[in-house]
């Protein structure tokens, strides 16, 4: 809905701009007709000031600390629901009644088995491959094994293609790590909910009867929930910008792995948990903040900042009840890395310059330690967080690929290379 227009001068050139109101968040000014009327381009690197779509998923409000998904808190989803009906509500826009839940928990519990060749096709990895780089290659090699869910027309393919991936994502995952640690592969269980199954298939191993813990199993839930959607960050943005070439979903959701990947990012958790014990004791804390405020120093504090909130991530909040809870259960109450952490959080959040760049502690803060005492090594953090967000890239991509107005992204940019000039040939250069 168009309410009002914002005024835009260049020389002689003036131009209106539509201003577009959200249902809650701030207005945008639609500037499509900017470069037709004015001939200038936009400059905004690293998108701090643009909306690149309209979306009806997920909103942050990050000066509050509020994260909304299809306006239910994302507090109250991690409370009362369970990760698949957040998956639910994501991709359809309303959370399931009973019967819709049952029929959709059936629906992805049915799809978890992976083409029997796909163990075949890990066995081409070296078995210290990171499980990130494996799981790019194999999530975007499912577009080889699943040829009858690539037809991004069709909207009975997309949705196959859909719980496809949160199906067999967790498979995958849980492949990626018995390959990486030399161990067989252990097949999905169906009678088991989707958090304890992923256990199930990362810690079971053939010669043992293993028994899921259900606070373990809701912890992991719990942390599934908390990764689920994030708008349009940086992996999501990469899902949405590739599938609008038309490529087919299992090699967007790759390319979204690809890009949560970077430590800025989803490989925050990991570089978090490698910073808390590279700190080892809390007297070590005074000289990393020193590092941290020091701009000769690139180091940064890792589960610090964020783009968007610059308040606490309330993602965060959960996830240290969570730690808690995990901690509580497994009897490891006095773990170093956790006083290291809690002290950390302390002294960051009380030093000025924290304060000042509203530095709060992020959502890989705590998970890191959270999923070292459930047993996952550093390397397999991204992974888990690839599992949980796959639901969140699907829903943005579908909504892309549904939306009318849909057309190929393709961003301009200020050119300061040289300009025109003639080709030297080499024996006069
Ligand atoms: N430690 C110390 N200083 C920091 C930190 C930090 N973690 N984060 C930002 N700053 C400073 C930065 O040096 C800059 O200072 P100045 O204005 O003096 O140059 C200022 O704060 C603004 O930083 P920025 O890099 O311009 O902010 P950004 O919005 O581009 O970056 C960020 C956001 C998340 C990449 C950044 O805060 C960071 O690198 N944090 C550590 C990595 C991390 O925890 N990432 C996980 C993000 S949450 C999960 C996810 O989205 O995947």
């Amino acid at each position: 809905m168009t309410d009002t227009n914002a005024h835009l001068g260049l020389g002689e050139k003036k131009v209106d701009l539509p201003v577009r109101k959200g249902t809650i968040g701030p207005d945008v000014i639609d500037i499509g007709a900017l470069y037709k009327n004015t001939g200038a381009f936009t400059y905004d690197p690293g998108f701090t000031s643009t909306a690149s779509c309209e979306s009806k998923i997920t909103f942050i409000d990050g000066d509050e600390g509020v994260l909304l998904h299809r306006g239910y808190p994302i507090e109250q989803l991690a409370e009362h629901g369970d990760f698949l009906e957040t998956c639910y509500l994501l991709l359809y826009g309303e959370l399931p009644t009973a019967a819709q839940k049952k029929d959709f928990d059936y629906r992805v519990t049915h799809h978890t088995m992976v083409h029997e060749q796909m163990s075949r096709f890990f066995t081409g990895f070296r078995r210290d491959a990171h499980p990130m780089a494996v799981m790019v290659g194999t999530v975007g090699a499912l577009s080889a094994f699943y040829h009858d869910s690539t037809d991004i027309t069709d909207p009975h393919q997309r949705m196959v293609a859909s719980l496809r991936m949160i199906a067999k994502m967790p498979t995958i995952a849980a492949m990626a790590y018995k390959y990486h640690i030399g161990q067989p592969f252990v097949y999905p269980q169906n009678d088991l909910d989707y958090a304890s199954n992923f256990l199930r298939m990362c810690f079971a191993v053939p010669c043992e009867e293993y028994k899921v813990n259900p606070v373990l199993a809701r912890a992991m839930d719990r942390i599934f929930i908390l990764h689920a959607d994030h708008e349009q960050n940086a992996s999501t943005s990469t899902v949405r910008l590739a599938g609008s070439s038309g490529a087919n979903p299992f090699a967007c959701i790759a390319a979204g792995i690809a890009c949560l990947w970077g430590p800025a990012h989803g490989g925050a958790n990991e570089a978090a948990l490698n910073m808390l014990m590279e700190i080892g004791t809390p007297d070590r804390i005074p000289e990393f903040i020193a590092r941290a405020k020091d701009k000769n120093d690139p180091f940064r504090l890792m589960g610090f900042g964020h783009r968007v909130y610059k308040n606490y991530d309330p993602r965060a909040k959960i996830m240290q009840k969570t730690t808690h809870e995990v901690l509580a259960e497994l009897g490891h109450t006095d773990d170093p890395l956790l006083q290291v952490a809690m002290e950390l959080e302390k002294i960051a959040l009380t030093d000025p310059y924290f304060i000042e760049k509203k530095l709060y502690p992020n959502i890989d803060f705590y998970s890191g330690i959270t999923l070292k005492a459930m047993g996952f090594p550093t390397t397999m953090f991204t992974v888990l967080f690839a599992l949980a967000r796959t639901v969140g890239w699907i829903a943005q991509w579908a909504e892309m690929i549904e939306d009318p107005q849909q057309r190929i992204g393709r961003p301009r940019q200020l050119y300061t290379g040289a300009p025109k000039r003639d080709y030297v040939p080499l024996s006069k250069r």
